[in-house]
């Protein structure tokens, strides 16, 4: 990294509590070393307690902007002075920009993240050539359904083994969107080409996930938003069934890259040697 303390660094950084989980610090603290930019990214613990004043003292000391994880990407909405509409549509931030008159401006990035992962893969994805079905309805779920929308996907069809959270995204997002039983995943799939699991399902520590899939599109993508392991179950057994998988730690890059792109003035990219760290760590 060129870090030349005598001119005047750009600063970013990522708050959460706690933060020494983050998985940012790596990715950002890469591309300012690979683009030789004069900047740090760092981890900072805040408290639910200390948010507002913590965002106004990272104002005050000419921060350019910040990541923001796990607790408070929900609350930071209340906070800011404006949010993008994705953002606000998904009721989260994981990014702010700060401008010059300190005003701050929240994000959520991870729908990019999401459509941009597919496209790195797949540049002739293209969301409006049939139904979607999403598994999970959380914060990621939100995120996901979005992105898809906003490509023009025709329908989404969400299952989640607690029924009323995926019908509470089916109200807000609208009508393109429909809840279907946990348990009715043949009949969801039928005719699906984009298929996503957003749950924590097949994740280290937790069940697996392996959903019979015969029933999609033989030309359906098949995704999967866990990147811990990188290659799932659900993964493999798409893959068994003749299916094209996109794994999940490309969306963990991308979603990262508009923070990178508005901080420190140049737009990174997301290759091989990114993916070989992470695969590593
Ligand atoms: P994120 O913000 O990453 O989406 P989350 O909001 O905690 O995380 O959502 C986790 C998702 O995984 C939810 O859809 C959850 O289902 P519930 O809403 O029923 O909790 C899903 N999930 C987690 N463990 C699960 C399990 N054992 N079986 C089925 N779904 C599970």
């Amino acid at each position: 990294m060129v870090n030349n303390i005598n001119k005047k660094p750009l600063l970013a950084g990522v708050i959460g509590h706690p933060i020494s989980h983050s998985k940012s610090p790596l990715l950002q603290n890469y591309w300012l070393s690979r683009y030789e930019i004069n900047g740090f990214y760092i981890p900072i613990d805040v408290r639910p307690q200390d948010l507002i004043k913590s965002i106004e003292a990272l104002v005050l000391l000419g921060f350019r902007g910040v990541n923001v994880t796990i607790p408070h990407k929900v609350a930071i909405l209340s906070i800011a002075d404006t949010a993008t509409d994705r953002a606000s549509m998904i009721g989260a931030a994981n990014t702010l920009y700060f401008n010059k008159e300190g005003k701050v401006t929240a994000d959520n990035t991870d729908g990019y993240g999401f459509k941009q992962n597919i496209k790195s893969y797949d540049p002739l994805w293209e969301a409006r050539t049939g139904p979607a079905v999403v598994f999970g309805a959380g914060g990621a779920a939100k995120a996901v359904i979005h992105a898809l929308l906003s490509e023009g996907v025709p329908s989404v069809r969400i299952l989640n083994r607690t029924r009323i959270k995926a019908e509470m995204i089916a109200e807000h997002l609208g009508n393109r969107v429909e809840v279907i039983d946990w348990y009715a995943i043949k009949e969801a799939l039928n005719g699906a080409t984009t298929i996503i699991n957003t749950t924590s399902l097949g994740m280290v520590g937790q069940p697996s996930f392996k959903p019979d899939l015969s029933n999609a599109s033989p030309e359906a993508r098949v995704i999967d938003l866990v990147y811990n392991p990188v290659d799932t179950e659900f993964l493999k057994g798409a893959r068994q069934q003749g299916l094209k998988t996109i794994d999940g730690l490309g969306m963990l890059l991308y979603q990262a890259e508009p923070g990178f792109t508005n901080w420190f003035n140049v737009t990174p990219s997301v290759d091989e040697k990114l993916r070989a760290i992470f695969l590593n760590d």
